[in-house]
């Protein structure tokens, strides 16, 4: 798996150049979805309190035949516990759940600003690392705004932000706000989960021509503009063919014409209340 360095947070500090989408990957199940992505070569694997799976994803790491400090183990703080106690104690009940003994990286799920205590939330992730629960904290869904803030009231810069990447909604902007304060980005839904995206003829013809499946062309298109996608799939052979993408060069023309296919889509950060 390569990895690319971060632009913020300890010197020589890197992160899998994609990531495990583990959203409904649960129960048994999901430890053995899990386990076999890790069989594949996933290193990150993208959780959330709220996906209710983090024992899950924990109970596959904890019995994986790799060593535990070449995975990362990623989860996201809800919006319901972004009071400063609230948010300790969340970040906690993460460890708890997972059955790890620590935390690789803790990301705020959505700003919800218009209950406007993220933060207050940014602060608790900053003094969780602090005391040692977690090495990487961060954020996700947070326009350029809320990253100033939170920014602005810490000196600590979040090392990602992950938001919605995919070729119809490419988010180039927030990207680049990213880009601009030292974040990288991390790509949910790449495969353009619940819309035609890999149906699409742009995207079959392109991949046809470099004979891969839309899927494995996707994932090549996101970690050549610098994302980090996080492909979710539950079927073993989905997810070793979405890591095969690290030699797919795709042409300036087939570049273009991907963005092309930008259109308005995602939940507003600023209106969109994830609790
Ligand atoms: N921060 C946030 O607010 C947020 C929001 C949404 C998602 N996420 C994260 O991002 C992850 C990925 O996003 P997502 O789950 O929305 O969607 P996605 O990864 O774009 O798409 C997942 C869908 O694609 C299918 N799929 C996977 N590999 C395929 C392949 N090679 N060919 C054809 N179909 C394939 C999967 O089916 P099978 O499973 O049946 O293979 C599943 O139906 C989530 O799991 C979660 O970790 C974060």
């Amino acid at each position: 798996m390569p990895d690319i360095p971060l632009l913020s947070g300890p010197d020589g500090a890197r992160i899998p150049a994609i990531g495990l989408g583990t959203y409904d990957l649960r129960g048994a199940d999901g430890v053995t979805q899990t386990a076999s992505a890790i069989a594949a070569g996933y290193r990150l694997l993208d959780t959330a309190f709220n996906y209710d799976n983090e024992g899950a994803v924990g109970r596959a790491i904890a019995e994986a035949a790799v060593p535990r400090e070449s995975l990362v183990y990623s989860t996201k703080l809800p919006g319901r516990y972004h009071r400063h106690d609230l948010a300790r104690w969340a970040i906690e009940e993460s460890l708890f759940r997972s059955g790890l003994d620590r935390l690789d990286m803790v990301l705020i799920h959505w700003p919800n600003p218009r209950i406007g205590l993220y933060a207050e939330a940014w602060r608790a992730l900053v003094e969780a690392r602090e005391a040692g629960l977690v090495t990487m904290i961060g954020v996700s869904n947070f326009l350029p705004e809320h990253l100033d803030r939170i920014i602005g009231d810490t000196g600590v810069t979040p090392v990602l932000n992950q938001i919605l990447v995919n070729p119809y909604v490419p988010h180039d902007e927030w990207r680049a706000a990213d880009a601009e304060r030292g974040i990288l980005t991390e790509g949910y839904s790449p495969l353009g989960n619940g819309t035609d995206l890999v149906q699409n003829g742009s995207v079959t013809r392109i991949a046809a021509a470099h004979e891969v499946s839309p899927a494995r062309l996707l994932l090549a298109w996101a970690v050549t503009i610098g994302v980090i996608p996080l492909p979710k799939s539950a079927t073993a052979s989905r997810q070793a063919e979405n890591l095969d993408v690290f030699d797919i060069e795709l042409t300036g023309d087939e570049l273009e014409e991907l963005a092309s296919l930008a259109r308005a889509g995602g939940a507003d950060p600023l209106t969109h209340e994830e609790l």
